[in-house]
C-alpha cells in the first residue's frame, strides 16, 4: 500500500502534469469506446449485442448511441389514435414473424405481450379482399392471422399455392442460416449471398423467379402481388425474388402491444449505453493518431435542434453507422469511408391513418347496394394491366392496402369508430375519402372543431373523419434485382447497417445487421477468430462486378 502510493508520488514528481493525461489514459485503458448513430432497430440490437458479447468475452465497452430524434425505433414508431397514448397505433413497421429470432426472442427476453393484430382486424365476418381496380380476385372471411390457405385455393390456381409455401420454406431455411456459424458473423454480404445461393433469387425479379418455379400467373398475380404491394409498395416485375419471398413469408405474423419499438427500447436500456438524444451526427474524422502504427480511432461532432455542430469529447474506437447514409446527413472526412457507400433509390410511401364511425362504402368497389364492402382490401393489378416501377405501378387502383386496424374510442362522442390506414404512392385527396367511405369528406379532411364551428352548429351531424394523421416515409429501397450488396465493413472500426436493405428490408434483418457488426467488433477486440464457410469465395474470385444480372437467370431447378 505504502509502495504503490509512494510511486504513485514519485511519478507525480517527476512527470508533473503528465500524470493527469497518464491517469486518463489508464482510466480509458482497454475500454473500447463505441459510438452508434442511430437507434433504430439495427443500431440498437448493435447496442444490445455489443453487450452481450462483450460481456461473454471479457471485453470492456463504453458505448454512446447518437440518436437524430427524441425516440427509439427510427421507422419502427407508433402514433395515438385521437392523440390518446392509450391507443397506439403502428405508423411504420407493424408485423413481425416467429422466424424473426432477435424480434421474437426480444419479446420473451423483455417480457411484452404480443398480438396477432396485423393489418386486419380480427372479428369474425371481417372480410379481406383483393381488388384490382374491376372487381375482386380473392375474397376470405378468415378471421385467422393470415387470409390465404392453399388448401382452399388448390381448385383455382392447382398446386402453385403448394408449390410458393413450399418456395417460401426453402428460401427462409436458406436466409436462417445467417444466423449460425459459419455463416454468422459475416464481413460480407454479397459473399454470403453466393454461399447461401441466395444470390440467384435476388438476381431476378419476383416475376421472372415465380415462373422459373412454375407459379401459376394468375396466383402470383392474385396473391403474391398483392403481398408485394403491400409489405414493399411494389410490382413482381420491380422487386427481386427475395424480397417477393419475404412478402409471402407472413404467415403467423404478430406484433407488440404497445409499439413494435418497445423491443429496441428495452435493448437500449438493457446495453447501458448512453444516449444523446434529439443529438444528429454531422460529421466523422479521424481523430488524431498517437502513434503511426496504431488503429485509426474516430472523432464526431453533433448538431442539435438549433445549436452548431459541437466535437464530442470522446475518441471513439468503432463507430457504427445504422440508418441509410444517404439520408443521414453526415459529411465523412477525408479517406474515412474507404468503400464507398452507393446511394439507393428509396421507394417514397404515404402511410394515412385516421378514425371515421363510416365503413368502407361498397359502391366504392362497384358492389350491389346493400351489399358488405371489405373491411381489409389489399391490391393487385388487373389482368392486361401493364406493372409500372415506382409510384406509376400502382396503378388504376391508386392505392397499395386500405386496411381497418382496430376500433377507438373518439373521446369527444365517446362513440366507437374504425382506425384505417391506407398505403399509396401518393397523398390521399379528400375526393377519395368521400368515395371510399360513400360520405363528403371536407377538403380539410376534418372538420372544424365545435369551438371553430361556434355553439350553435354542435349537434350538425357526424364527422366522416374524427382524426386524421398522414404522413409519409422512404419507407424502403426499391428492391430491383441485384448481385452485390453493401458490405457492413466501411474501414478500419467504421461500421454500416443499412446495406442489407436492399437484400432484405425489415425490422428483424436490419437487428440481424446490429448483432452482426456487434459480433465483429467483439471478435477483433477479443482476438477471436473464426472458420471460413467451406467452398467459399472470394471477391475476386466472384469477379464481382463483372456479374450482369441476366447472366444469372437459370433454368426452373433446385433453387
Ligand atoms: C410504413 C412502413 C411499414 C413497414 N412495415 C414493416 C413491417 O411490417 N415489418 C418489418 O419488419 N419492417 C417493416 N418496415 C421496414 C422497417 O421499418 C425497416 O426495415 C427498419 O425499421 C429499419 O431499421 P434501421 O434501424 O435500419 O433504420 P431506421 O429505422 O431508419 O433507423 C435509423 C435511425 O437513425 C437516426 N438517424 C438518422 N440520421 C442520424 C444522424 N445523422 N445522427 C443521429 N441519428 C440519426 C434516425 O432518426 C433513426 O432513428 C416498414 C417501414 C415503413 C416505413
Ligand atoms: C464513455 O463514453 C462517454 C460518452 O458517452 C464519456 O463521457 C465517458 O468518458 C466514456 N468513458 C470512458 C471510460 O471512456
Ligand atoms: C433465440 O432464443 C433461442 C432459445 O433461447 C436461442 O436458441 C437462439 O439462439 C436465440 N436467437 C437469437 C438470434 O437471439
Ligand atoms: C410479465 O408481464 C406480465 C403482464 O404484462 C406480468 O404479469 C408479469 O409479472 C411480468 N413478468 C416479469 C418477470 O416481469
Ligand atoms: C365520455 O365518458 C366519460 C367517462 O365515462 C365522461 O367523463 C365524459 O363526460 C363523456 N364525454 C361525452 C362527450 O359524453
Amino acid at each position: 500500500m505504502r509502495l504503490q502510493l509512494g510511486s504513485a508520488f514519485a511519478a507525480w514528481l517527476a512527470l508533473g502534469g503528465e500524470v493527469v493525461a497518464s491517469k486518463e489514459e489508464a482510466k480509458s485503458n482497454g475500454v473500447r469506446n463505441i459510438a452508434i448513430i442511430g437507434a433504430g432497430a439495427a443500431g440498437s440490437s448493435a447496442a444490445y449485442h455489443l453487450r452481450q458479447y462483450a460481456d461473454e468475452a471479457d471485453v470492456k465497452v463504453n458505448i454512446t448511441i447518437f440518436e437524430k430524434t427524441g425516440r427509439i425505433g427510427g421507422r419502427t414508431l407508433t402514433v395515438s389514435a385521437f392523440d390518446d397514448p392509450l391507443q397506439p397505433i403502428e405508423l411504420g413497421a407493424s408485423i413481425f414473424v416467429a422466424v424473426n429470432y432477435i424480434m421474437y426472442n426480444g419479446t420473451k427476453n423483455f417480457n411484452l405481450s404480443i398480438g396477432a393484430n396485423y393489418r386486419t382486424a380480427s372479428s369474425q365476418d371481417d372480410i379481406t379482399a383483393i381488388w384490382d381496380g374491376d372487381s375482386f380476385v380473392y375474397e376470405t372471411t378468415d378471421g385467422t392471422s393470415w387470409w390465404w390457405d392453399a388448401g382452399k385455393l388448390w381448385w383455382r390456381y392447382g398446386m402453385s399455392p403448394y408449390r410458393a409455401v413450399n418456395l417460401v420454406k426453402e428460401v427462409v431455411g436458406k436466409f436462417l442460416k445467417l444466423y449460425e456459424p459459419p455463416y454468422f458473423p459475416f464481413r460480407s454480404l454479397t459473399a454470403r449471398a453466393y454461399e447461401l445461393d441466395l444470390v440467384k433469387i435476388t438476381a431476378v425479379t419476383g416475376e421472372q423467379f415465380l415462373a422459373q418455379h412454375k407459379i401459376d400467373e394468375s396466383f402470383s398475380r392474385h396473391i403474391i402481388q398483392a403481398a408485394t404491394r403491400v409489405n414493399y409498395a411494389s410490382n413482381l416485375a420491380y422487386l427481386h425474388g427475395l424480397e417477393a419471398m419475404v412478402s409471402f413469408a407472413t404467415d403467423g405474423a404478430m406484433s407488440v402491444n404497445g409499439g413494435n419499438w418497445r423491443i429496441f427500447d428495452q435493448m437500449v436500456k438493457t446495453s447501458g449505453a448512453a444516449i444523446y438524444h434529439d443529438t444528429a451526427v454531422s460529421s466523422i474524422g479521424f481523430a488524431k493518431a498517437k502513434t503511426s502504427a496504431s488503429a485509426p480511432r474516430y472523432e464526431i461532432s453533433t448538431r442539435s435542434a438549433e445549436a452548431d455542430p459541437e466535437v464530442v469529447g470522446t475518441i471513439f474506437d468503432d463507430v457504427i453507422i445504422a440508418s441509410p447514409w444517404q439520408f443521414s446527413n453526415i459529411e465523412a472526412g477525408e479517406g474515412v469511408i474507404k468503400h464507398h457507400i452507393e446511394e439507393i433509390p428509396y421507394t417514397k410511401l404515404h402511410v394515412t391513418l385516421f378514425a371515421s364511425p363510416f365503413k368502407l362504402h361498397p359502391d366504392f368497389f362497384k358492389l350491389p347496394p346493400g351489399s358488405k364492402a371489405p373491411s381489409n382490401v389489399y391490391t393487385t393489378l388487373a389482368e392486361g394491366e401493364e406493372p409500372k416501377e415506382g409510384a406509376e405501378g400502382v396503378g388504376k387502383t391508386g392505392f397499395y392496402s386500405v386496411s381497418t386496424l382496430r376500433t377507438a374510442v373518439n373521446p369527444k362522442t365517446n362513440k366507437t369508430e374504425f382506425v384505417y390506414k391506407i398505403f399509396s404512392p401518393k397523398p390521399v385527396t379528400p375526393q377519395f375519402l368521400s368515395d371510399l367511405l360513400g360520405v363528403q369528406v371536407p377538403e380539410t379532411f376534418t372538420a372544424p372543431t365545435d369551438e371553430d364551428r361556434g355553439g350553435d352548429n354542435q349537434n350538425s351531424g357526424v364527422d366522416p373523419i374524427s382524426w386524421y394523421y398522414p404522413h409519409w416515409f422512404y419507407s424502403y429501397p426499391i428492391e430491383l434485382p441485384r448481385v452485390t450488396f453493401q458490405d457492413p465493413i466501411l474501414g478500419s472500426g467504421l461500421y454500416y447497417t443499412s446495406g442489407i436493405e436492399s437484400f432484405i428490408s425489415t425490422m428483424e434483418t436490419s437487428a440481424l445487421m446490429g448483432m452482426n457488426v456487434a459480433r465483429l467488433i467483439v471478435d477483433d477486440a477479443a482476438g477471436i477468430s473464426r472458420a471460413a464457410v467451406p467452398g467459399s469465395v472470394s471477391e475476386e474470385d466472384l469477379g464481382m462486378h463483372e456479374v450482369k444480372v441476366d447472366l444469372v437467370v437459370e433454368e426452373p431447378g433446385e433453387l
